[in-house]
């Protein structure tokens, strides 16, 4: 599998699983223009470049739809074309719908859901043109499969329900142009945003508590942003052709068990 040539944008590529898929995109050829809100991309850039990869950067925040259109094209314009897109920008923090106001509701919806609406928009009449495209966008398992026992996950599993509809939805739209449009529904991922939802109090224990929470899911381990960097090159890969509007579980087996049987430490 090769993504050599190929031109790839990826939101949300500060951290976490962004820029796990960055790097591995990178490492199999792709020119990857990481994006982010947070100027900081910019060091998850030269860090891939210093691997010896072709990674740029640039600031782009989904929720300014002006500044997804210019950053876009501003980059077709520097490459001629964008053929694999990564909707993975995403926010979760948890609020009880009883505590939740409007302003919460509409700033997930905002990023998690509009965003990707946006810069899917940005880059369509270009792939249509060239008739290639590849789309990848971000869902969870919480939301269209499960939900946390703890609780406070209305609005965001309602926005990771909808992207696997925009997803099924645009893949039908764009069948017949050479577009291929998939989500990925990842179960619990290793990334700093969530160091404090499984266990942590801070940065000193966090691998730790990481990995204690790993023991819960039968694998033995919580995912890492290149398991998930793994799956979105196969999706963005020509050997991916034949798939589109699917909906993809990645998640160490966690949403099998219908009763708990671990923990599950490694032998
Ligand atoms: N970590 C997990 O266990 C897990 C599980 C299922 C799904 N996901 C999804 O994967 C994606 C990435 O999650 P993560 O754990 O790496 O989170 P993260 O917080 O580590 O990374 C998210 C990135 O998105 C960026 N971002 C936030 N708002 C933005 C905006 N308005 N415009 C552009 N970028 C913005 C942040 O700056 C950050 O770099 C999210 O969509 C999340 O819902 C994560």
């Amino acid at each position: 599998m090769t993504l050599e040539g190929r031109v790839a944008v990826v939101t949300g590529a500060m951290q976490g699983i962004g820029a796990g898929i960055s790097r591995v995109l990178a490492r199999n050829g792709a020119t990857v223009v990481l994006t982010d809100v947070s100027p900081r991309v910019e060091e998850m850039a030269r860090a891939i470049t210093a691997e010896g990869h072709r990674a740029e950067h640039a600031v782009m925040d989904v929720t300014k739809p002006e500044q997804v259109v210019e950053v876009m094209s501003e980059i077709e314009g520097r490459h001629g074309r964008v053929d694999i897109l990564v909707n993975n920008a995403g926010i979760y923090p948890r609020r009880r719908l009883v505590e939740m106001d409007e302003e919460f509701l509409h700033r997930m919806f905002e990023i998690n859901v509009f965003g990707m609406f946006r810069c899917a928009k940005a880059v369509l009449p270009g792939m249509t043109e060239r008739g290639y495209g590849k789309i990848v966008n971000m869902s969870s398992v919480t939301g269209p499969l499960v939900g946390a026992p703890s609780g406070g996950q209305t609005a965001y599993g309602s926005t990771k329900a909808a992207v696997v509809g925009f997803t099924k939805a645009l893949a039908l739209e764009t069948a017949q142009s050479g577009i291929n449009v998939n989500c990925i529904l990842p179960g619990y991922i290793h990334s700093p945003s969530a160091y404090g939802l499984r266990g942590s109090t801070g940065d000193s224990d966090a691998e730790e508590k990481m990995r204690e929470f790993g023991y819960k899911i039968p694998v033995g381990r919580q995912g890492t942003p290149e398991d998930v960097g793994n799956l979105v090159l196969f999706l963005a890969s020509d050997e991916s052709s034949y798939l589109t509007g699917s909906e993809i579980v990645i998640d160490g087996g966690n949403i099998l068990q219908e009763e708990y049987l671990g923990p599950y430490k490694p032998r």
